[in-house]
């Protein structure tokens, strides 16, 4: 008797349990911001390179970084690539969408040796920036520059 009773309130409490988790998940956070750029950085010294045409470069540091007259010069965002090269950075800004791919180009600071100790340990990757959708912006793909003026030093 006293076993049934017991099997009664373990039933009772699985079917609070069951209905406490059948609750709405909590959404994951929406990311507010004017413009949201994001990505996949590969591991290779290659040009114009798509996803998928090299694994991914992870823990690469990326950054934002803008040119010009205008007001898009002072944008600038950084992103750290996910296990499997993937990034994606939010910034608000009052610059329009549409002057962000003419004045903003993509940089990845962590060298390639980092992510394969057969490439180069200087140079840089590089990818302008194409608009996806409204606020999106995509790299063109990245190509490795093997030596630039900014990135050395004078002397
Ligand atoms: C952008 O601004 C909104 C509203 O002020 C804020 O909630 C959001 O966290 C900001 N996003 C970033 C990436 O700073
Ligand atoms: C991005 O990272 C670089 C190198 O750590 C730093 O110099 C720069 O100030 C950062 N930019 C932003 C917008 O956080
Ligand atoms: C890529 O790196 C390899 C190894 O360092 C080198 O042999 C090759 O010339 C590089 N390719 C380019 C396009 O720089």
């Amino acid at each position: 008797m006293a076993c049934k009773r017991l099997l009664l309130v373990i039933g009772v409490v699985a079917v609070a349990g069951a209905v406490a988790s059948g609750a709405p998940p909590p959404q994951p956070a929406r990311i507010q911001a004017d413009v949201v750029v994001t990505g996949f950085v590969p591991c290779n010294n290659g040009t114009s390179m798509r996803t998928g045409s090299a694994p991914g470069f992870p823990g690469a540091l990326v950054e934002l970084q803008c040119t010009g007259d205008g007001a898009a010069s002072a944008l600038a965002a950084n992103a750290t690539t996910d296990g499997k090269g993937w990034f994606r950075m939010a910034v608000n800004t009052t610059v329009a969408p549409s002057s962000v791919a003419s004045s903003c180009s993509l940089v990845v600071e962590t060298p390639l040796v980092a992510c394969d100790a057969t490439l180069p340990a200087a140079g840089t990757l590089r990818s302008g920036l194409r608009r996806l959708v409204s606020i999106v912006f995509f790299p063109r793909g990245f190509s490795y520059v093997a030596t630039s003026a900014d990135d050395s030093p004078a002397a």
